[in-house]
């Protein structure tokens, strides 16, 4: 696809090469979010952040991305503090915002809402994330981080053995990485839920129809066997009725360093997209595997800066004006490295 002046709200929109296309900007975006070097080829731009959603993540990368790129960010985070509590539509604060920015990122607790709100906006929007649909940007962070990861043990991602753990039901980041992995081949996923919480079907049967392997497990050491990758993601309590319904589920699959070692292959990848959900009664993924080397966690908050960047960088095509408007860093010695 041509990424110049589009909205981003959902991976169906994209293809391989497209998917292979960003991946290429973010590389060559590395440099900057390491701050070896500084560019100011979006200077003068503005980015509205407009998150109605708890996030610390995706709004700081969303706005730390356009930083790096040389632009400002507006946000407001809170709905009761914007005219939407006043009756206003989607739709006039989409024409009234996109005239102030040149583009757009939006999380909105509603499934379907952002795409609603960038029917009317002038500017560009992307979705981060919308009720417990989507969550485009997470899944292409989560996919750059996987081909990487793969790329140390001189793999790819066609044939990748992937297993998916927690509540697959409301796990937007979940819905979109299936949805981008069917573009790949021969992937085998293993669907690790309770039945109550188990991935839609629509999302499942469009797996099989594509010829990919789906297996349901309700036991974790059986679905945790003979795979490349665990994805661990917690309850999404936010869209259960009560926190008294959401706690059924909490707590029912944990991994940590006795289950990994004894379960799973020793190159085993380990993601989780984080919040983890450290309270007692939760702990799906344990801090004691925090310091494992395969343990990719931190890595794939690192990536989605770069993954963020390039998005912005093809968006507002500048892809190619990225090194011209770019000069060493002064203001430090040693460039943080998290690669
Ligand atoms: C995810 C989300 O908001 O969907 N968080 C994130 O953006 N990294 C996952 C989650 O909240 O569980």
């Amino acid at each position: 696809m041509n990424f110049v002046g589009e909205h981003i709200l959902s991976v169906a929109q994209l293809d391989r090469a497209d998917v292979e296309q960003i991946f290429a900007v973010a590389d060559k975006m590395t440099p900057f979010a390491q701050r070896e070097r500084v560019t100011r080829v979006l200077d003068g731009a503005i980015l509205c952040n407009l998150f109605f959603e708890a996030s610390t993540r995706t709004r700081l990368s969303f706005g730390a991305a356009f930083n790096f790129l040389g632009g400002s960010v507006r946000e407001t985070t809170d709905m009761a503090s914007t005219s939407l509590v006043k009756g206003e539509s989607l739709k006039d604060f989409a024409q009234v915002i996109s005239g102030y920015s040149d583009v757009i990122v939006m999380r909105h607790p509603i499934d379907g809402a952002v795409a609603e709100f960038a029917e009317a906006s002038r500017s560009p929007v992307l979705n981060g994330g919308d009720g417990s649909n989507e969550h485009p940007t997470q899944a292409l962070l989560d996919l750059y981080t996987i081909k990487k990861e793969l790329r140390a043990r001189k793999m790819d991602l066609d044939d990748l053995r992937i297993a998916v753990i927690g509540d697959l039901k409301y796990g937007r980041a979940v819905h979109s990485l299936i949805k981008l992995l069917k573009l790949f081949r021969n992937i085998t996923f293993h669907l690790i839920a309770p039945p109550a919480l188990s991935a839609p079907e629509n999302v499942v049967n469009e797996l099989r129809e594509t010829g990919h392997e789906v297996q349901h497990f309700e036991q974790l050491q059986h679905g945790i066997q003979g795979v490349d990758v665990l994805y661990v993601t917690r309850t999404q309590e936010e869209r259960f009725s009560s926190s008294a319904e959401a706690r059924e589920y909490k707590g029912l699959f944990r991994i940590n360093q006795v289950v990994y070692s004894q379960h799973c292959e020793p190159e085993t990848i380990i993601m989780h997209p984080l919040p983890r959900d450290s309270r007692e009664a939760a702990q799906e993924l344990s801090v004691d595997l925090d310091s494992h080397p395969n343990f990719a966690v931190f890595r794939q908050s690192d990536n989605g800066l770069i993954v963020r960047m390039a998005l912005f960088a093809l968006i507002l095509d500048v892809v190619d004006k990225v090194e011209d408007h770019s000069a060493p860093v002064g203001w430090i010695t040693d460039a943080r490295k998290w690669d």
